[in-house]
């Protein structure tokens, strides 16, 4: 077989930067180790970034979105249980975010690929790449018994954090930076009403606690815990709570209680790998950089890397200019970098973290003060988590 665009990974950034290409009249391939149900039955993110619904909207996916998604005005700090207010509309000039669950997302995705005879290449084994330093890279892969082999001009790597297409880079070349931190969070999706309209991320003495939601009947709640916490010793009442108390009496009094169907604990991690590009092979998503999920940062990200360098394949096959794409890691790396930055702070401000002294604690008190009785920090805190401007050329 032979393609413009290989893509190994059917996952937000796969399928974000293939329904691009599609759109651009580029051709492309997907490779995705698991099937789709797998892929879609995984509950991840919560929360889009408004150019993020934008572009699903211009790419003829955004119907049941613009539907369905809860669009937030603003978000909540419960310090120590007293509630503040983050209006991010008032503050960046109408900017929003919408509550659109990262499942909802994929099957939206996956229905338009389908419409559009997109190639999908579920449940292949064994994928390797190779040739990424020629001009005629190649995916090989199995299916059943069958050995196929794809013939590409590029190929992208969107295989998420634990994928084969970052390791294929040599290791004299890859430079990775990462803070792997000593507690994760302890997630449960229940079918109840949510405690609140907007989100609440919660400094409680206790540790961290965020209140958010799927729809106005689906909840979905986090507790920090350590990072390898077993959620079988979590039952429900014990979940609930915990939850209630860190989020403090006014929210705490509004939460109601009932049995969870997901119960999972994600383990919190900031890493970069650089440069983007190797070859003729880019990394995009998971697969180059994962943020703490506190700015609910992890999809937006994988979507703008997918729209900067789906603008890059545009300017090569239409303009025969190989600019953006030369440009790709070193664009795309400023933009992670900045949210790695936001990731990081929003984590350090809302969490408890257990090597923290008294210099650390008051810092952070110092952290939250500020930000409470000043504007510009509060703008610092909107701007980033509604989404900074992007550059794609
Ligand atoms: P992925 O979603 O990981 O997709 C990669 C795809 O590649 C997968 O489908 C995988 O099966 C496939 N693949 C892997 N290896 C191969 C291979 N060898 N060959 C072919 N295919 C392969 N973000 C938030 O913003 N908020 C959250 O609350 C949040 N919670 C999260 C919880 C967990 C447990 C995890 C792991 C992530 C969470 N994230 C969250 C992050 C967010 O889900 C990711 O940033 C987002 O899924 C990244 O998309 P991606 O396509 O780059 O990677
Ligand atoms: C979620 O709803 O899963 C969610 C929301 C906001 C975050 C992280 C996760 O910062």
């Amino acid at each position: 077989m032979r393609t413009q665009i290989g893509i190994i990974g059917a996952g937000p950034a796969g399928m974000f930067l293939a329904l691009l290409l599609r759109w651009l009249g580029i051709e492309c391939m997907v490779i995705e180790k698991h099937d789709r149900e797998y892929v879609q039955g995984r509950v991840r993110a919560g929360v889009l970034e408004q150019s993020t619904v934008e572009l699903m909207r211009s790419l003829g996916v955004g119907d049941r979105a613009a539907r369905e998604g809860l669009v937030h005005r603003g978000t909540n700090l419960a310090i120590d249980g007293k509630l503040f207010h983050v209006d991010f509309a008032e503050l960046t000039g109408g900017k929003t975010v919408t509550v659109y669950g990262q499942q909802e997302v994929m099957r939206d995705l996956y229905d338009a690929a389908a419409k559009r005879d997109l190639a999908i290449f579920w449940n292949a084994e064994d994928v390797s790449l190779s040739r990424l330093d020629s001009d005629r890279p190649a995916i090989e892969f199995r299916r059943g018994d069958a050995a196929e082999r794809i013939d590409c001009d590029y190929i992208v790597g969107c295989d998420g954090f634990h994928g084969i297409s970052r390791r294929s880079i040599p290791s004299t070349v890859l430079k990775v930076f990462e803070r792997v931190y000593a507690f994760g969070w302890l997630g449960v999706l229940a079918e109840v009403p949510p405690a609140n309209h907007e989100l609440v991320y919660a400094n409680h003495e206790r540790g961290f606690a965020l209140a958010s939601m799927r729809s106005a009947e689906r909840s979905r709640y986090y507790i920090q815990c350590a990072h390898d916490e077993d959620p079988a010793r979590w039952p429900d009442e014990r979940f609930w709570d915990e939850l209630c108390l860190r989020l403090g009496p006014e929210v705490g009094a509004k939460v109601t209680r009932g049995p969870s169907f997901e119960k999972s604990v994600a383990p919190l991690r900031s890493f970069v790998s650089e440069p983007m590009r190797w070859g003729r092979l880019f990394l995009a998503g998971d697969a180059a950089h994962i943020v703490p999920p506190t700015g609910a940062k992890g999809v937006n990200l994988a979507v703008a890397d997918g729209r900067i360098l789906s603008a890059a394949f545009a300017q090569y096959y239409k303009q025969g200019s190989s600019q953006g794409i030369d440009n790709y890691s070193r664009r795309a790396l400023a933009r992670v970098w900045k949210a790695e930055r936001f990731s990081w702070w929003f984590t350090s401000i809302t969490h408890r973290f257990p090597d923290m002294d008294g210099f650390a604690r008051r810092l952070q008190i110092a952290e939250l003060d500020y930000l409470q009785a000043s504007r510009a920090a509060q703008l610092v805190l909107a701007e980033n988590y509604v989404g900074l401007p992007l550059e794609v050329a």
